[in-house]
């Protein structure tokens, strides 16, 4: 079968906010399958924001990164037949030919293809978020780097996020009391209402400051970061004796030259007077523990313990709309797209 690939190519940097000008869709013939080949065709892809970060460390010409779920229509492997799901970090593109066996096993860091593992009768898409990479993000990187215990109070920003609504949740499930951080009422309200949030502050309507001082009186004990910026100050200052954070992300400043050097609020008498313990941490470090990842979270699904929402948007011409709707925060759980 000789198929034409859609696939958004980079051809220039992100400068503040990206642009749709940053991209360009061109059409690539694909070849015909060889041996230990598999055609992919893309059936949902992801936008996330690391996104934002990572291209800055690739050339311009590239097809733009990130992982998908594809459906195997053509194929010369027989761990892979025609039918079965593929996750892949292909990029940006409608179909792909891998080669199996010659395919380096990791890229960026990640496992860089496998069948998506048996989820009954949920959409492949949670192969992205609650069964994929966000999905290990909030289990290893709250677990253990948190070090939670029952009874402790944990906030967590970008709560109504892919990761962080997980995050809150497993929270729960662990016996903690559980605040989440968000930037709108709509999403408080899922967050308490559907996902067990003991608490939500909507960090542009109230004050986060005045605000956690009556949800956690006594203080913090675990904060799971995603945002960085004048949220974590404020929560890393109302920390209890050794409390513990998990630094994910820093969206806040994503669209900001780090180079510069912008000024920032000084954290380190909070620091050292509740000892504190700050961790950054990628999610490669969990690689070779992916499938117990997917796992733990499938079991706490079909327990009815763990909930997940996707924003989905259709059409891969809209793949952009979608990326830069999520930096804005239109989403609200994972961000997806739909071929
Ligand atoms: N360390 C790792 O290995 C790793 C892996 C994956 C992701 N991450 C990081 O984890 C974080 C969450 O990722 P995700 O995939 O779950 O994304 P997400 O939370 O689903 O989407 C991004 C959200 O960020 C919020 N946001 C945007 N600008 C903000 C600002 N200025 N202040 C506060 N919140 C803002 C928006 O929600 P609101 O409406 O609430 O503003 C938006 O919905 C990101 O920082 C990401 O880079 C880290």
């Amino acid at each position: 079968m000789m198929v034409t690939c859609k696939k958004y190519v980079l051809v220039k940097h992100f400068e503040g906010e990206p642009k749709p000008s940053d991209f360009v869709i061109v059409e690539e013939q694909l070849p015909a399958i060889k041996n230990n080949e598999i055609l992919a065709e893309a059936e949902y892809l992801s936008v996330d924001p690391y996104m934002r970060l990572h291209v800055d460390s690739f050339p311009t010409g590239i097809t733009m990164i990130g992982i998908q779920v594809g459906k195997i229509i053509e194929s010369k492997s027989s761990k892979y037949p025609v039918g079965k799901r593929v996750v892949g970090n292909f990029g940006w593109r409608t179909h792909t030919v891998i080669n199996i066996e010659d395919e380096k096993k990791y890229s960026m860091g990640l496992p860089h293809n496998y069948i998506l593992p048996e989820i009954g009768d949920l959409p492949a898409s949670v192969g992205l978020g609650v069964l994929g990479m966000p999905g290990n993000t909030a289990y290893f990187g709250f677990l253990d780097i948190c070090q939670p215990k029952a009874g402790e109070t944990l906030v967590v920003s970008g709560a109504a996020g892919a990761i962080g609504s997980l995050v809150g949740q497993i929270g729960k499930i662990k016996g903690l009391t559980v605040i989440g951080i968000a930037g709108s009422d709509d999403k408080c309200q899922w967050l308490k209402n559907e996902c067990g949030f003991d608490h939500t502050i909507n960090y542009k309507t109230q004050n986060v400051d005045v605000e956690l001082k009556k949800l956690a009186p006594d203080g913090v004990d675990c904060y799971f970061d995603n945002v960085g910026g004048d949220i974590s100050t404020t929560v890393m200052y109302q920390m209890k004796l050794f409390g513990r954070v998990s630094v994910c992300g820093h969206i806040s400043s994503y669209n900001t030259d780090i180079n510069a050097k912008p000024k920032t609020t000084i954290l380190q008498p909070a620091i050292i007077s509740s000892q504190l313990k700050i961790e950054g941490f990628i999610i490669t470090r969990w690689a070779d523990k992916w499938q117990e990842g997917i796992a733990q979270n499938l079991k706490w699904i079909q327990e009815g313990k763990l909930k997940y929402r996707e924003t989905v948007t259709h059409g891969f011409e809209n793949m952009f709309n979608a990326f830069a709707g999520m930096l804005k925060g239109e989403n609200t759980g994972k961000a997806i797209v739909k071929v």
